[in-house]
């Protein structure tokens, strides 16, 4: 099958490494672990909560949650990538035990869940690797295990703004020797949703409201390798994927030369904007 943007093909779970897991903890995972805390301000966490995290990475934000549900809640957090989930076992501190657990898994299948078992659901950072189809799925299972008005907290890029990491990469993918392995940019690359589409998205599988904003914040980043280590880690090895390992290296200079324009007094400031959104059942 020929790789599109939407073919679940274009993204890969087994390019993760042992090393991209750790660089994500060290340096995208506090920019997605802020975005994350800016999130939980809009959600009803409270001691006892029961809170699933989809696609929860190396459990930051699920130790974060977990700490404020103790002790009588209970956090779940799911992630296909293994090497990811093995650092977020290790965050379920003595304190966290019975209260925080890590489990293999894909957001579309949720099955190994009970109707209405959670009070909140939280995808962070999540949405843009799943396909439409995939998205679909989700949410549908989302519904089907929160509780009788429990929402889904949603954050992360969207399809509403530029993401500078994919435009930089998108820039020099288009360009010779490395186009011959990237006949669309958009291979490998997460999938924004725009707020309008979560909001029918939202709709067409039961829930009832939603609500959405945006924030804009600098990404402030000290050097160019940690701009390529963020790159790299927060795709799981799928940023340049597709080249083969002897353009590797030169592709990536060349995106970090792309960078350049948000050099500030020796460190890059890179602007994001985040959609932040709640849909309650
Ligand atoms: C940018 S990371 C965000 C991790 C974490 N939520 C955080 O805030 O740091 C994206 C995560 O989405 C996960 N992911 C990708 N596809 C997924 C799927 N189909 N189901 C569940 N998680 C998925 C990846 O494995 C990865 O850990």
């Amino acid at each position: 099958m020929p790789q599109t943007a939407d073919t679940p093909a274009s993204v890969a779970y087994d390019l993760d490494t042992d090393e991209l897991a750790r660089q994500y903890e060290a340096t995208s995972g506090k920019a997605q672990y802020e975005t994350g805390l800016v999130l939980l301000q809009e959600l009803p966490v409270i001691p006892g909560a029961h809170i699933l995290d989809i696609g929860c990475g190396t459990g930051l934000l699920a130790a974060h949650i977990a700490s404020l549900a103790a002790p009588h809640g209970r956090v779940v957090g799911i992630d296909p990538l293994t090497k990811r989930i093995d650092l977020a076992r290790k965050k379920i501190s003595p304190d966290l035990e019975g209260t925080l657990s890590f489990e293999y898994g894909l957001a579309q299948d949720l099955s190994r869940f009970g109707n209405e078992s959670f009070d909140i659901a939280v995808m962070n950072s999540v949405m843009p690797w799943l396909t439409t189809e995939q998205q679909q799925k989700t949410l549908r299972e989302v519904f089907r295990v929160l509780k009788p008005g429990g929402c889904l907290g949603v954050a992360g890029g969207s399809g509403d703004h530029p993401n500078h990491f994919y435009e930089v990469r998108k820039r020099v993918l288009f360009r010779d020797p490395y186009k011959d392995y990237y006949p669309d940019p958009a291979i490998g690359a997460p999938k924004r949703i725009t707020s309008d589409a979560l909001v029918r998205l939202s709709r067409e599988t039961g829930f009832s409201e939603s609500k959405i904003r945006f924030e804009s914040r600098a990404l402030v980043v000290q050097t160019k390798e940690e701009v390529l280590q963020m790159a790299t880690s927060s795709s799981f090895g799928n940023y340049t994927r597709s080249l083969p390992d002897e353009l590797q290296t030169a592709a990536l200079d060349e995106m970090v030369r792309g960078f350049e324009e948000f050099q500030r007094d020796g460190h890059f400031e890179i602007p994001i904007e985040t959609l932040i959104a709640v849909i309650y059942k």
